[in-house]
């Protein structure tokens, strides 16, 4: 196994943690009646699987086992949207980051297929921060006026 596809090896750990983070997310939504949100992080569970799956597949074909490295835990901590959308977004940009550095270890191993597999991943990971940076800024300018975080929730779905 080159050190890329251990590197994403590693990585299906998290994009399993991402999913598990997610629906957690969904039912804490659910508990605070935000059906939109709920909805958004079911989306994304589903999401964070599939990523999870597209490593396992890739790594499948290519022969190599995913190394059986411990589950990383996720927690939903906090009791507000704001921080639990800031935690979505913390997770969102180490993904990046984490993507990013991939990036540059398969370029060292000249292994052009995993480059553009994980030049997908980062692209996605930038679509997801951005849209968590937007989300973040819109919840601050809610504060906490819950007929605007409705709104928002309505907007959402
Ligand atoms: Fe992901
Ligand atoms: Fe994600």
């Amino acid at each position: 196994m080159n050190k890329t596809c251990k590197e994403l090896s590693k990585q299906y750990q998290f994009e399993i943690a991402a999913a598990n983070f997610y629906v957690m997310l969904e039912n804490w939504f659910l508990v605070n009646s935000l059906h939109g949100f709920s909805k958004w992080a079911k989306q994304e569970a589903k999401e964070e699987l599939h990523h999870a799956k597209v490593i396992a597949h890739y790594l499948g074909r290519l022969g190599e086992l995913i190394e059986d490295t411990k589950p990383i835990e996720a927690e939903v901590e906090g009791k507000d949207i704001v921080r639990v959308i800031q935690e979505a977004l913390q997770l969102e940009q180490e993904y990046l980051q984490t993507y990013n550095d991939m990036w540059f270890i398969a370029q060292e191993e000249k292994d052009v297929p995993a480059m553009e597999l994980i030049g997908w991943f980062a692209d996605v990971q930038r679509k997801s921060v951005n849209f968590l940076r937007c989300l973040v800024n819109k919840l601050d300018k809610c504060g906490s006026e819950y007929g605007a975080i409705l709104q928002l929730d309505s907007e959402i779905a």
